[in-house]
């Protein structure tokens, strides 16, 4: 069966992309591989970053490989947080200022148009190929719910009248961003 590396150490993506390639693929993780570098991700594009990252795993260890990188982008603030999403508020990663100073930027602000953007990029032998999932919303005003991480109680996505947050994560899957950069990776994967 053909074997490929996925570069993340997530368990709940590698869990679930486990549960989508079953049978057809196996999908490592870096931990499978031996590999615990601190991969840097340098890039100022989503685009960027799953390259650096698949790439890295490519030349140092041989495996094809995919990995993803996310990010929120607001339309009022010219796509802020993007690529900066896990670290807006400062480095340490703590969704909970991240949230509160996107909130602080967007008090006055009438228009709260977002969308997540999931970036996928895969190397097979030379191929470079990238893959993208989109989900429009809009920020709310205040968080609401608990369920998911990093910016989900303050997302609403088109078409729902609650937050990503407030959603369950089969359901959430289903339509978010990196769901459907996954489907598209997928797909190409069945070919
Ligand atoms: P990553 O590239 O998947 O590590 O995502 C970068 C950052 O974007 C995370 O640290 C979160 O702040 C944010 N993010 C990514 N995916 C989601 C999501 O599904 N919901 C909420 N925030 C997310």
């Amino acid at each position: 069966m053909k074997k490929i590396v996925f570069a993340t150490n997530n368990s709940h993506k590698l869990e679930e992309l486990r549960k989508l390639t079953e049978g057809k693929i196996e999908i490592l993780s870096l931990k499978d591989i031996n590999c615990d570098d601190d991969i840097p991700e340098t890039a100022d594009t989503l685009e960027g970053n799953a390259l650096i990252k698949a790439r890295w795993v490519k030349n140092r260890y041989g495996y094809d490989c995919f990995a993803d990188d996310t990010g929120l982008e607001v339309e009022v603030l010219n796509g802020a947080p993007g690529v900066y999403s896990a670290r807006y508020a400062g480095d340490g990663h703590d969704s909970h200022a991240n949230m509160k100073l996107l909130l602080s930027n967007m008090t006055d602000k009438d228009n709260r148009k977002a969308r997540f953007r999931t970036v996928v990029a895969l190397i097979e032998g030379d191929d470079e190929r990238l893959f993208e999932g989109i989900v429009n919303g809009l920020i709310t005003y205040e968080p609401k719910g608990t369920s998911g991480f990093g910016y989900d109680p303050i997302f609403q996505p088109e078409g729902h009248d609650v937050t990503f947050a407030e959603m369950n994560a089969e359901d959430k899957n289903s339509i978010s961003h990196r769901g459907r950069a996954v489907a598209k990776l997928i797909d190409y994967f069945s070919l």
